[in-house]
């Protein structure tokens, strides 16, 4: 068991991936915080899973205030954070609001910079007994190349992995690892509304059909699922990535690494 004697903290942890993680926490032997709107997150049904539930915007100062404090007086340190709260919003940015815009970099960008900020100080007591502290954000192979229809998104994950390195480089000194995980198409709630929102540019295919066609794009022929970003996760949490700090993980099936063929 690789986390036994940590404690975690995971924003999104009762959405597809953030569940993944807890889960995955758990049984490496951690003590898992799992923060997210409500108890369901984005799922229709929550098994309790042995994590304890903290209610938390990660766009509210005061909520995250609030979480940092519950988890020190029930766990008294916190060694791993991860920031995996995010919404996508479909849209051209002629067609998004200046609303949708706030409220994008709100969740995606400022809960980051929030819960980030309000957790060294936790985490910076963690390394005290010799070992790093771990953050993980969350930011998309978006961040890097574009999704069609996904302006917004987009910006955010590429100001999260900005966001990233500048707090690696700041923190790295007081042993606090900082990375990003950037996934392609992972099989979560998020990738399901994508595939029936306005900006897959399915033009009247089926879900099925379009399912299929975006598996066929990549060189694994398949989208990842949310154990393939916790295997991840779990290692960047782990002291054997003791050296791993300020780098952005795309885990993508290789889509990515392609240029598109050209069909002449
Ligand atoms: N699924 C994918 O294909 C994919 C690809 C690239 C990046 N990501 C990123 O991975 C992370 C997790 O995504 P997912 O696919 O599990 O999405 P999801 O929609 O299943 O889960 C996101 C969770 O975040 C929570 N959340 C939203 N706003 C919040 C807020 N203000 N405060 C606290 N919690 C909030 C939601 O309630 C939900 O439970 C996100 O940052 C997302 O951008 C996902």
């Amino acid at each position: 068991m690789k986390l036994q004697g940590n404690t975690a903290l995971v924003t999104g942890g009762r959405g597809g991936i953030g569940r993944a993680i807890v889960a995955r926490f758990l049984k490496e032997g951690a003590t898992v915080f799992a923060a997210d709107l409500s108890e369901q997150g984005s799922l229709a049904a929550h098994d309790n899973d042995g994590s304890v539930f903290v209610r938390m915007n990660v766009a509210s100062e005061d909520e995250v205030k609030a979480a940092m404090a519950q988890v020190l007086e029930t766990s008294g340190q916190l060694d791993i954070l991860v920031n995996a709260a995010g919404i996508e919003i479909e849209k051209t940015i002629e067609d998004t609001t200046l609303d949708e815009w706030n409220q994008s970099f709100a969740v995606n960008c400022t809960g980051t910079f929030l819960t980030s900020k309000y957790a060294l100080p936790l985490l910076r007591a963690a390394t005290k007994s010799g070992t790093t502290a771990s953050v993980i954000n969350f930011g998309s192979y978006d961040g890097f190349i574009a999704d069609p229809g996904l302006a917004a998104y987009c910006a955010t994950k590429g100001a999260v992995h900005a966001l990233t390195r500048a707090m690696a480089c700041d923190h790295g000194p007081e042993g606090i690892r900082v990375n990003a995980i950037c996934p392609g198409y992972i099989d979560t709630p998020m990738l399901q509304s994508f595939f029936t929102g306005e900006g897959s540019g399915g033009d009247g295919k089926s879900i099925d059909d379009l399912q299929q066609a975006v598996r066929g794009v990549h060189p694994m022929r398949t989208y990842g699922t949310p154990d393939d970003i916790a295997n991840l996760v779990n290692w960047l949490a782990s002291d054997e990535a003791r050296y791993a700090s300020g780098q952005l993980w795309v885990l993508d099936g290789g889509l990515s690494a392609q240029v598109q063929q050209m069909k002449l």
